[in-house]
């Protein structure tokens, strides 16, 4: 009797693995004998070099210091770490036999040419949602990149998700494919923004939460997230932006990477508005579109009048210059005037943070209108304080020093405890301590793991 049920079980368990691997078995598409960059239309490869800005191809497939898309930068992960590979037309180590038919299929399915299943740290659960002439476009601009010879680097991934399978029986559970269909109801720049937002702009990959299985959780669309250790922002509204966005002010941010009113993009955002500087303005203006309507009911705060006010009451958070001490402000708390925090603020910030009256223009923005320092969680604030504020390497733009080597733990957590009383009427942060010592460590292995 025991026997029977055991083989039974077997036989139950052979046969879904069994129907698992045929649904998970993707064949091998033929190489292609030869391709020619001269074969693709230059107004096409244009579209594609565009379209590539909006997905940032080139940050995950290119290595601090590395040849463009010749891969090797590592996409950290819950699950381990795993390396953005070559995919410039070298036939060798990159991407020179795939037909258009095999990209595509990588696209939509995360799959390669060879039929191998891929990790969804390449966010194909967004791709998937692109229209094929978009992602032919792309095809033609990657094939009309400079071949460069560099091997891949295998994943650092846990024992047993380290076999592709386990990615298969992710996309078996989770992935939704596209294409994606537009709601017609709305005018055509909100209904482009939306499209590009959840496809190549994979904006939720960063700004919605995910599960314990690495899934966006989509009923929390855009409720905030994390990417490469920052937190990525609310954009729905739950916004802790203390200025509504507007349409306009979005674009500023999403272009130029800086908006007079909502500051500076300081981390992972500062590589996806550098390549939205090179993707079409329309397309560009279209996300903005989109996304400040996602604000949903905060937008309705977002006329001219509102703004003014938010601007105003923000404004007078901040600090006049050189000293003095805001209304609102109580003394002996964190915020008070002889407080640690404040001693810092005084002696590292001011001279840079103090208030010249009216809008800023050459001066950093008045810290009461900052995100950061309104948000639910202290990360980006500190990372910040810790690293300041640099233009990508090669560009110009506006510069913060930042003061991890000059600060202890204990002054940082006080600055910032100074900060959130002095700057913001939100709550108390009470997990400063523990977002520092993450941040910390996350910087100490990141320094000390060997480049290759
Ligand atoms: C968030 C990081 C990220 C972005 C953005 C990204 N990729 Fe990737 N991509 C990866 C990773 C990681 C892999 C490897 C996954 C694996 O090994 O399972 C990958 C794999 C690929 C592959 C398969 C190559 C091979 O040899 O197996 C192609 C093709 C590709 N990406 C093209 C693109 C294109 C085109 C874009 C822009 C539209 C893009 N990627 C954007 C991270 C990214
Ligand atoms: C790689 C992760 C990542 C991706 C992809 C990403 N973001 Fe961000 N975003 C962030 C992080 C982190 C911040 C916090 C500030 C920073 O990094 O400079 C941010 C900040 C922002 C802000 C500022 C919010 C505020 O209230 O201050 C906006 C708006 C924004 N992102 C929009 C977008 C849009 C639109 C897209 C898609 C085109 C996008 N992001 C894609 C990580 C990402
Ligand atoms: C040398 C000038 C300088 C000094 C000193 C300086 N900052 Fe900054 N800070 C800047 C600039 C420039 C920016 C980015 C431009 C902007 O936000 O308008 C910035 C941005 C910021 C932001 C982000 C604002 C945003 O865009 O959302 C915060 C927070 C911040 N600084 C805090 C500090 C703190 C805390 C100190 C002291 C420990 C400090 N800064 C010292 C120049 C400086």
């Amino acid at each position: 009797m025991v026997w029977r049920i055991l083989i039974g079980v077997i036989v139950v368990i052979a046969v879904a693995f069994g129907t698992f691997y045929a649904w998970a078995w993707r064949g091998e598409i033929p190489p292609l004998q030869a391709h020619d960059a001269s074969s693709f239309d230059p107004s096409i490869v244009a579209r594609g070099a565009q379209l590539a800005a909006v997905a940032s191809c080139d940050v995950c497939h290119t290595k601090a210091g590395g040849k463009p898309y010749a891969g090797g930068y590592p996409v950290k992960t819950p699950f381990g770490t795993i390396y953005g590979p070559n995919v410039t037309p070298d036939r060798e180590t990159g991407i020179g036999t795939w037909s258009a038919v095999a990209f595509r299929r990588a696209m939509r399915e995360g799959v390669t040419r060879k039929g191998q299943h891929l990790y969804p740290a390449f966010p194909y659960d967004h791709f998937t949602y692109a229209t094929d002439s978009d992602i032919n476009a792309i095809y033609a601009f990657i094939m009309t990149r400079e071949p460069v010879r560099q091997a891949n680097r295998p994943p650092d991934i846990v024992f047993p998700l380290n076999i592709r399978l386990f990615a298969a029986g992710w996309k078996l559970l989770f992935l939704h494919r596209g294409p994606y269909r537009n709601e017609a109801d709305k005018d055509d720049s909100w209904a482009r923004g939306a499209y590009l937002t959840v496809s190549l702009g994979h904006c939720g990959a960063c700004h919605t939460p995910r599960n314990k299985f690495g899934v966006e959780e989509q009923n929390r669309a855009f409720d905030g997230g994390e990417g490469e250790g920052w937190r990525a922002p609310p954009l729905n509204e739950n916004s802790r932006a203390p200025v509504p966005w507007t349409a306009d002010a979005m674009f500023n941010y999403l272009r130029h990477g800086y908006d007079t009113v909502h500051g500076h993009t300081a981390g992972p955002m500062a590589n996806v508005a550098h390549n939205l500087s090179k993707a079409s303005e329309k397309d560009v203006r279209a996300i903005a579109t989109y996304v400040t309507s996602l604000s949903g009911a905060r937008a309705g705060a977002a006329n001219p009048e509102s703004i003014k006010t938010a601007v105003t009451a923000a404004s007078k958070l901040t600090a006049p210059a050189y000293g003095g001490t805001p209304a609102h402000q109580t003394t002996g708390s964190a915020a008070g005037k002889d407080s640690l925090g404040a001693k810092i603020f005084t002696g590292a910030c001011v001279t840079c943070h103090h208030s010249g009256g009216g809008l800023p223009v050459s001066r950093p923005i008045d810290l009461g209108l900052s995100t950061v320092i309104n948000e639910d969680d202290p990360t980006n604030l500190l990372h910040i304080i810790l690293t300041g504020i640099h233009p990508l390497p090669g560009r110009a733009g506006r510069i913060m020093p930042g003061f991890e080597g000059a600060l202890t733990d204990a002054q940082v957590v006080a600055l910032a405890d100074y900060l959130r009383t002095r700057f913001s009427h939100r709550p108390h942060w009470n997990t400063v301590a523990g977002a520092l010592a993450k941040i910390r460590h996350q910087r100490q292995t990141a320094a000390t793991e060997a480049p290759q």
